[in-house]
């Protein structure tokens, strides 16, 4: 078999050299190296499938398998030797260290192959992957959830609707909350997996393999438990990388909320939350200052990460049927949100875990008594007004309260009763937040059994996630 003088891939019908410019544009083995251990987990799958055809002989097979794992060694030793590498993306890479462990053998791996395949292959059991890995560090935020709420179990704080004090709520339910929107993006992550699992080994360039290789076995050896049924859709389907990315946005909008929230739980007005030294960044300034910057970071990469989502849909938006060019866009951004998200989430658990809540500050704030004006409604609609009048009776009895300058709940019995007979000595005392609070009883509400009976149910929950594979 004579060499081959071109070290490109595709050199033969070309008669002049790249345009340089253009040359570096139209790389990828700067970030499409994070494939070759995928890339070289499918070059197995394929020589076997060769050999199954009768493309390779089984002496080949062994050849070429030893090669493949002798090149996987060296590149997780030699971090230099891809630096050095002048191949065009990750697959040429690996053919090209293929020839220079076995010669000519080496090019015989891309029989009945492309990389269009190849590349969405490769990236599809990349994204099965992340998807395990966001989905690890995904629990373990909600486990300090989890801490966090028991930690903080019957701790009454005001809560807020439109920033305003609305009812009464405890601290843990609070946090379930939060927890609750997180449990959401594990069902969102096992989506992305899922619609990565389906291998599109055996579609060629676009047209399918004219080899007889068996689809199924190669998807079976590369843990895939299908295979993709077009191979025009196959070669150019990103919807696995779109519904990764979606994942990722769910998680970071989550954690832009909470992290909002601890922002404003921080602050001086507040200070319902001691923040953490080492979570915290002072001011090179003001000497006072303690910032809550985990949060205002987690918060504000949130940008990135749905933008990486908004970049794909963008690429993918009018392709052609089949596989484009532009398809190489698809690999840099998403790589970069995952391994962003990564670190985000850590950080997150870890701001979380170590914050600090202030029972005397949420205290004195919950005892505002208009937090209970929902309540004294309540105890009229227990004695057969209709709640829209009842509403109407308390807004008098506010507005009563306001004109004598006092609180409501220190109205003497007479005045209230001039209101509505209805109120009875009863009335006051069984006014309280722990009332409020323990009335809620319905399941998903912020009565203490309410909430005891939510964290058991996300613990069981994260349980059965925990021992899935
Ligand atoms: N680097 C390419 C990508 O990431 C691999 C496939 C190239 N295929 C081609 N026909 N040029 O999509």
């Amino acid at each position: 078999m004579s060499q081959r003088k071109d070290d490109r891939l595709w050199g033969g019908r070309f008669q002049n050299a790249p345009d340089k410019h253009f040359d570096a544009f139209q790389r990828s083995l700067a970030f499409d190296r994070r494939l070759l251990p995928y890339e070289i987990a499918v070059d197995r799958a394929w020589a076997k499938a060769l050999q199954g055809v009768g493309i390779f002989t089984e002496t080949e097979v062994r050849q070429t398998l030893a090669a493949l794992d002798k090149i996987a060694a060296r590149a997780t030793t030699d971090k230099a030797w891809i630096d050095s590498s002048t191949a065009e993306d990750v697959h040429q890479f690996v053919e090209n260290a293929l020839v220079e462990e076995l010669g000519p053998l080496g090019w015989k791996l891309h029989t009945g192959r492309s990389r269009n395949e190849l590349v969405a292959t490769d990236f599809r059991l990349f994204v099965i992957d992340a998807s395990a890995d966001i989905r690890k560090a995904l629990l373990a935020l909600l486990n300090a959830f989890l801490l966090q709420a028991r930690a903080n179990l019957k701790l009454p704080m005001a809560g807020m609707t439109h920033m305003q004090h609305a009812q009464p709520i405890l601290l843990s339910h609070f946090l379930m909350a939060h927890a609750e929107a997180f449990s959401r993006d594990l069902s969102r992550l096992q989506n992305a997996a899922a619609s990565a699992d389906a291998c599109p080994m055996g579609s060629g360039a676009l047209a399918g393999c004219s080899f007889p290789v068996d689809r199924n076995a190669i998807a079976g050896d590369l843990g895939f438990s299908k295979i993709t049924p077009n191979s025009l859709d196959a070669v150019s389907d990103r919807d696995f990388a779109l519904d990764y990315l979606f994942a990722l946005s769910g998680i970071a909008t989550h954690l832009s909320r909470l992290a909002e929230d601890f922002v404003v739980f921080a602050s001086q007005e507040f200070s319902y939350v001691i923040l953490p030294d080492e979570y915290s960044t002072g001011s090179s300034l003001m000497p006072q200052k303690k910032n809550p910057d985990s949060w205002e970071l987690l918060r504000g990469k949130t940008g990135r990460i749905t933008a990486t989502l908004f970049s794909l849909l963008t690429t993918m938006k009018g392709l052609p049927t089949s596989y484009q060019r532009d398809l190489q866009e698809d690999k840099e951004a998403l790589f970069a949100a995952h391994d962003q998200m990564e670190e985000m989430l850590w950080v997150a658990r870890g701001a979380l875990s170590a914050a600090k809540f202030r029972a005397d500050r949420l205290g004195a704030i919950v005892s505002n008594p208009a937090l209970l004006a929902t309540d004294a409604a309540d105890y009229l609609v227990h004695r057969g007004v209709p709640f829209r009048q009842a509403h109407d009776l308390v807004g008098k009895l506010l507005r009563e309260a306001e004109n004598q300058g006092k609180s409501w709940t220190q109205l003497p019995l007479a005045d209230i009763r001039k209101i509505s007979p209805l109120f009875r000595e009863d009335f006051l005392p069984g006014l309280s937040v722990e009332n409020a609070i323990s009335s809620k009883a319905v399941p998903g509400g912020t009565s203490e059994s309410s909430v005891r009976a939510a964290i058991a149910q996300l613990e069981q929950k994260l349980n059965q996630m925990e021992n899935q594979p």
